[in-house]
């Protein structure tokens, strides 16, 4: 067995990583190694401090470990330590695009409000080079469609290494117009998750056996065709990280924003309090704010009404439903 010298930063980033790391550093290493080096010790750590006065007094009587174990468990550990993180919310919320245009990334999104999170580290952004995960000589992504016609189709075979290769346990989300339209409800879902992969479709689109063996959401972001999926990933991401805890600022949830209540949101106005002739409401100038909240209620109600009646007839829907799921007559 090869033995290496440990590197006492490697060890500590390992021992605090984790509650758990040093009482199975010590069952996986240390009490072989102690084992072999003859040493009689009582070692029960249960700190990381008393984990490194530990290694201190091992590598004073010229304990080393063994090569491959080391790597490996602080390898694990520090896989653990990256998932509890997540789970408790400590890690930034991570975005990786699998897309053929990785220089399109963050874009926009490096300015303003998510540029602003980005470099405060409240979200990450990864951009995953498609291309990488080629296998022949000349990096092809594509094909020609089975069946004829025209256009290319992403490969399912190289769509699938480059997902494989960022798997996580974070949702995949390919963007595609036959996909489930996006709703402010699933961005919600998604933004207080741990991030999302989302795959940039090109061309034709996706090899459709992509979808089976693999656990991804198509997502759509509207009755339109866009020439690539960047733009749709760079419009999911936007409504997920304006979202993230701190973003908006303290001033603002987002909580009464257009969709959030199934309904869109009522008109704003501001000074001056007269325009080309045309005066700001007098309710929202008398300072009677039941008055106000009833006035934008009622607002909110007509506009969904008229501009967007497939919304309205969904809220109308569930306002009737009752919680056991059968319809009831309204009041
Ligand atoms: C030219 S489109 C392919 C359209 C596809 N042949 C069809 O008719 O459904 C190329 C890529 O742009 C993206 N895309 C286009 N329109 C989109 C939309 N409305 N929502 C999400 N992604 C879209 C997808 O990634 C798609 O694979």
């Amino acid at each position: 067995m090869s033995y290496c010298r440990w590197s006492e930063g490697d060890l500590h980033a390992y021992a605090s990583h984790t509650a758990d790391g040093v009482r199975r550093y010590v069952a996986q290493v240390a009490e072989p190694a102690i084992e072999r080096c003859g040493v009689e010790a009582e070692y029960v750590e249960d700190s990381a401090d008393a984990f490194l006065a530990r290694l201190k007094w091992l590598k004073a009587r010229g304990c080393e470990f063994p090569a491959d174990v080391v790597p490996q468990i602080l390898a694990a550990a520090q896989e653990e330590a990256r998932l509890a993180r997540l789970a408790a919310g400590e890690l930034p919320w991570a975005a990786t695009i699998v897309t053929l245009y990785p220089e399109m990334f963050p874009g926009p999104l490096g300015t303003s409000l998510a540029g602003r999170a980005l470099g405060e580290g409240r979200w990450s952004c990864e951009p995953v080079q498609l291309r990488d995960f080629a296998t022949d000589k000349h990096r092809s992504v594509d094909d020609t469609p089975a069946g004829g016609g025209a256009g290319m189709v992403l490969r399912a075979d190289v769509v699938a290494a480059a997902i494989d290769s960022v798997a996580d346990g974070r949702p995949v989300l390919a963007m595609t117009p036959r996909g489930r339209p996006l709703t402010q409800e699933r961005v919600r879902e998604l933004a207080a998750g741990p991030g999302v992969t989302v795959l940039c479709g090109r061309f034709e689109g996706f090899d459709e056996r992509l979808f089976e063996a693999r656990a991804i959401e198509e997502v759509s972001i509207g009755d339109y065709i866009l020439s690539g999926g960047e733009m749709g990933a760079l419009v999911l991401l936007d409504a997920c990280i304006r979202l993230l805890p701190g973003v908006m600022g303290a001033a603002s949830s987002g909580d009464d924003e257009s969709f959030e209540t199934g309904l869109l949101e009522y008109p704003h106005y501001t000074r001056p309090q007269i325009w080309e002739g045309r005066t700001i409401p007098q309710v929202l100038r008398s300072g009677d704010h039941a008055k106000i909240d009833a006035w934008r209620k009622r607002r909110a109600e007509i506009d969904t009404r008229s501009r967007r009646p497939d919304l309205w007839e969904r809220h109308e829907g569930a306002r009737v439903q009752s919680p056991s799921g059968a319809r009831r007559h309204e009041d």
